[in-house]
């Protein structure tokens, strides 16, 4: 027996499920509720939904509430500038055919392995300017090694990331497109990029100074790969040798002509590629030149102290001195006196009384 409010209420469940939630405009199926200040997902999204925009609100926690019942046809969420900081287990869960997901921009602090299910089919992803703690690509390592077999396209720029531990991408079989532009990355350890269908790696705006002969040879092993390594502060000394020859040799890096020197001095700006290998610097001489900097100023240091111990004994003892110089004064004068005397006695005798009368 139905009695007629739980009736009505039914009914405007089950048709609201299929109209557009409050803040949103729905245009056939596609949702966009961007900008509207909204701290969690509108609830219930309609069930043939294909795409959600929720740029740009409030939503710092994603949980298995955030989509309770499963969106067969949603496959792509945009999530960009919204405070993300959380995303727990089993979030994506009711999501299975996602397969574009952009959660650029956000606070990310934690993002569960779990969050998708294990036959997800996310194929784009982007990190860009994601992490909390810039720098800490810890955040999502087990995430890439355990639980997106399917992703293509990773997007990593700006996220001031210092390292790439090893195995990062090593579970991102169907890797092709890999964006780390604009990170710090200081270098690349053996074996990070084993990813066979990688075609597209960005390592623009980092800060590599040198690429080891272990990270080219991997590179040299991915048949389709196109690299861009432009604006790195490269240094363009005796160690950069076998980087210089792997570029000579191969076409991979395709802005190859961009890649200029930041370092040593005389070679700033110029471009690497017209360098010879005799015209490479070794940097102990770098070394060396300020280990002798820093020693001269320390030795400048010392003799200013000493200087300064010296014209203090002078001025503590100015009375001893003064007598001392007295005294010297006083036997150079007799000895003087006694010369002069004798001096002048022998050439005027005349003149021997005037001076004595005058030294008296
Ligand atoms: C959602 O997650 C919470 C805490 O993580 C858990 O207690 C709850 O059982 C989960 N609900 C479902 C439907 O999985
Ligand atoms: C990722 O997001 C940023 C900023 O929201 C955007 O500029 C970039 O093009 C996006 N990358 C991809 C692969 O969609
Ligand atoms: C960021 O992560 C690094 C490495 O785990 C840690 O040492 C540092 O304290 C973290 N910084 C903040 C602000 O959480
Ligand atoms: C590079 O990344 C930093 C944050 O890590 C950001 O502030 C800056 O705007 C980015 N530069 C470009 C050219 O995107
Ligand atoms: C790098 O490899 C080349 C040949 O592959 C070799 O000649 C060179 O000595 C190696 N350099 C270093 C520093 O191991
Ligand atoms: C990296 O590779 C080079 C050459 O392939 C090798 O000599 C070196 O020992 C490797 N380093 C590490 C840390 O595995």
């Amino acid at each position: 027996m139905c009695n007629l409010t739980l009736c009505v209420l039914l009914f405007l469940a089950a048709s609201s499920s299929s109209s557009c939630p409050v803040h949103c405009v729905c245009e056939t199926t596609i949702v966009n509720c961007v900008n509207q200040g909204l701290r969690s997902i509108p609830q219930p999204l309609p069930k043939d939904i294909t795409t959600l925009n929720i740029n740009g609100n409030d939503i710092r926690n994603l949980n298995n509430e955030s989509f309770p019942s499963p969106l067969e046809h949603l496959t792509s969420l945009y999530v960009s500038g919204s405070q993300v900081e959380q995303l727990n287990t089993m979030v994506f869960a009711n999501l299975p055919s996602l397969r574009f997901l952009d959660l650029s921009n956000n606070i990310i602090v934690h993002f569960s392995a779990e969050a998708f299910s294990q036959d997800n089919k996310v194929e784009v992803l982007n990190l860009s300017r994601s992490l909390y703690n810039y720098s800490y690509v810890g955040v999502f390592a087990n995430l890439f090694k355990q639980s997106l077999p399917k992703v293509s396209h990773l997007d990593l720029s700006n996220n001031k990331l210092v390292l790439l531990p090893e195995g990062t991408f090593t579970g991102l079989l169907d890797l092709t497109v890999l964006d780390l532009r604009n990170n710090s990355l200081v270098s690349i350890m053996n074996g990070t990029f084993q990813n066979r269908a990688l075609e597209e790696l960005d390592l623009r705006d980092n800060a590599l100074k040198d690429l080891p002969n272990g990270t080219l040879a991997d590179l040299c092993l991915i048949p389709d790969l196109r690299v861009r390594l432009a604006g790195n502060p490269w240094r363009c000394d005796c160690n950069i040798e076998d980087m210089l020859i792997w570029l000579k040799r191969y076409d991979l890096v395709v802005d190859k002509l961009k890649i200029t020197c930041s370092a040593p001095a005389g070679l700033k700006h110029v471009s690497l590629l017209q360098l010879k290998q005799y015209q490479l610097p070794c940097t102990y001489t770098g070394d060396l030149k300020g280990v002798l900097e820093t020693s001269y100023v320390f030795l400048g240091m010392v003799l200013a102290l000493i200087g300064v111990i010296f014209l203090l004994v002078l001025y503590l003892n100015r009375k001893g001195i003064k007598r001392w110089i007295y005294n010297i004064r006083d036997a150079c004068r007799d000895h003087m006196e006694g010369y002069h005397y004798r001096y002048e006695i022998n050439s005027d005798p005349r003149l021997a009384n005037l001076s004595l009368n005058s030294d008296v």
